[in-house]
């Protein structure tokens, strides 16, 4: 199988070094991340061609610190230390490291001062930087040069070019740092030679290859959503090991307006042959529900039931060694903290592995999510399937807040269906992460005619956001609102009143419960 290049990114805990692997990624080279508490065996197992050292809340020397492995240095190929990067080969090499007397954050005015590599084709013009730092390096190691300063910084970036080391104390990973993505593209390819092999043709090629040799002659199941990433575990699946593969759709009565048609319809035709088993569960599911209203009560009795009607389905297929998920490489790196510790252990389908004794196929787990799109385009998926907001395993039940009823479940299918509508065809479904509608658990009074109404309340959920962890409120245009409240109060019975969620995440959450 052919092999591409790799970028090691070497993890001291900074907020952006998912954002240091993407933008390798972007460049067209393969990236993966290690934790800092990795071992030398783990390095050189990585067979890495460069190494990027992210940032990092520590102080270096401090004790308890995280240190820079040795064979960092040894394996002899180009380094980029950024930030906490930076002073750590200082420190490593023999420089010294020293308390600014100003500390700077957020924008800063970077002057390049030599004829650096990590500088070529930008000039030797002032631009503006992201720079975070308290420590600073006060003397280079020996063999290095100053490349950059910044008014408050005199060392603001240095260079060993002899050995390949280059160092920076901003961030050229961030959106804010000008010329960011042209400093990464000369460290990959004109410091450290590398050529563009990472395409998501070649991706697929080798995932299909793999997926074959793993799953040998044995069946695998897949758990279908309608949701981004298993669609696309099963597109590339159906293509890799076709009749071997069997899709569990469990239909939860939990959907969306038309979802569970639209999605088995979408199924069948993009991926002809596809064995998909289409259980109808929503009796067992809204009859568990009933009469519940604590949120985490309606989430613990969905994913049971979910398991168990999962579980039974699987048991009538023959012949299964293996559970595919559509893990991604987010939730890999999330499982580990930059010192190494777990945090949380993922798994999409909560809890089945282990009732299962099951094998994973995760054919996705080295991807981010915008090459699973890509992925998906690749595979002839239409961009409705790829482009569809997240939405939550429990469905609507969590949108419909208080106790959940078949009749609460219609109303707030209609309310959402506007919404969405009007997202389409106002462009703006593209431009937001999430939209959806909320159906609240009061009545408030309202006129229609010359009567009074007493009905429900309709809340408005759009946000953006860039995975999830974060999000904000979109700042949708008032004629657009206008028109998703209008619509909703006018068309959809027993609603007399729509507001719009004007909180962020955090403190607050994206789903309402
Ligand atoms: P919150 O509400 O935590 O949501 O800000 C973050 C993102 O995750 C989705 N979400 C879920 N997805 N099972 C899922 O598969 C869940 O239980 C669940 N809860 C929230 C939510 O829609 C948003 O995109």
């Amino acid at each position: 199988m052919k092999e591409h290049r790799t970028v090691l990114i070497i993890d001291f805990g900074s907020q952006y070094t998912q954002l240091i692997a993407r933008r390798v990624r972007e460049a067209g080279i393969y990236s993966r991340i290690l934790p800092c508490t990795c071992t030398a065996d783990q390095i050189r197992e990585a067979k890495p061609d460069a190494i990027i050292l992210s940032g990092g809340p520590d102080d270096v020397g401090e004790p308890g610190a995280p240190t820079l492995h040795p064979v960092v240095l040894e394996l002899g190929v180009p380094v980029l230390g950024i930030c906490y990067g930076m002073q750590l080969l200082a420190h490593t090499l023999g420089g010294e490291l020293g308390v600014s007397h100003t500390r700077e954050y957020g924008r800063a005015t970077l002057a390049p001062q030599a004829n650096c590599g990590l500088w070529q084709g930008i000039g030797e013009k002032e631009f503006t930087v992201w720079m975070s730092h308290g420590n600073t390096v006060t003397k280079m190691p020996q063999g290095f040069t100053a490349t950059a300063c910044t008014k408050d910084l005199p060392l603001a970036a240095m260079a060993d070019e002899a050995r390949k080391i280059y160092a920076v104390q901003f961030h050229p990973e961030v959106h804010h740092t000008e010329n960011g993505t042209c400093m990464i593209q000369n460290f990959l390819f004109r410091i450290a030679g590398l050529e563009k092999d990472w395409t998501m043709t070649s991706f697929i090629d080798t995932a299909i290859a793999q997926a074959k040799a793993q799953a040998g002659n044995s069946n695998v199941v897949l758990g279908l959503s309608g949701g981004i990433d298993s669609t696309v575990v099963a597109a590339l699946l159906h293509k890799a090991i076709g009749p071997q593969l069997h899709c569990i759709f469990v239909d939860t009565g939990l959907m969306r307006h038309n979802e569970a048609e639209e999605v088995v319809a979408a199924f069948k035709k993009y991926m002809p042959g596809l064995n998909l088993h289409h259980v109808k569960a929503q009796d067992l599911f809204l009859g568990r529900l009933a009469g519940v209203e604590n949120p985490e009560e309606k989430r613990k009795i969905i994913g049971h039931s979910f398991i168990e009607v999962f579980d039974k389905e699987a048991h009538s297929i023959e012949n299964v060694a293996f559970l595919a998920q559509g893990t991604v490489y987010p939730d890999v790196i999330e499982s580990y903290s930059a010192k190494g510790v777990v945090i949380k252990s993922h798994h999409n389908v909560g809890g089945l592995p282990e009732t299962m004794k099951l094998s994973l196929i995760e054919p996705l787990r080295e991807l981010f999510k915008d090459e699973v799109r890509a992925v998906g385009l690749e595979l002839g998926l239409p961009e409705e399937l790829v482009w569809r907001h997240p939405f939550p395993g429990p469905g609507l039940a969590i949108r419909v807040l208080g106790a959940v009823s078949e009749e609460r479940l219609a109303t707030l299918r209609l309310a959402d269906h506007i919404v969405q509508q009007e997202l389409r065809s106002t462009g703006w479904y593209r431009k937001v992460w999430q939209g959806f509608a909320v159906l609240l658990p009061l009545q408030t009074v309202g006129v229609m005619g010359d009567a009074r109404t007493y009905e429900n309340v309709v809340a408005l959920r759009i946000v953006n956001s860039v995975d999830a962890m974060t999000a904000d409120w979109a700042r949708l245009p008032d004629d657009v609102l206008d028109r998703i409240s209008s619509r909703i109060i006018s068309e959809v019975k027993g609603i007399n009143r729509v507001v719009y969620d004007i909180s962020s995440k955090p403190p607050s959450t994206i789903e309402w419960e």
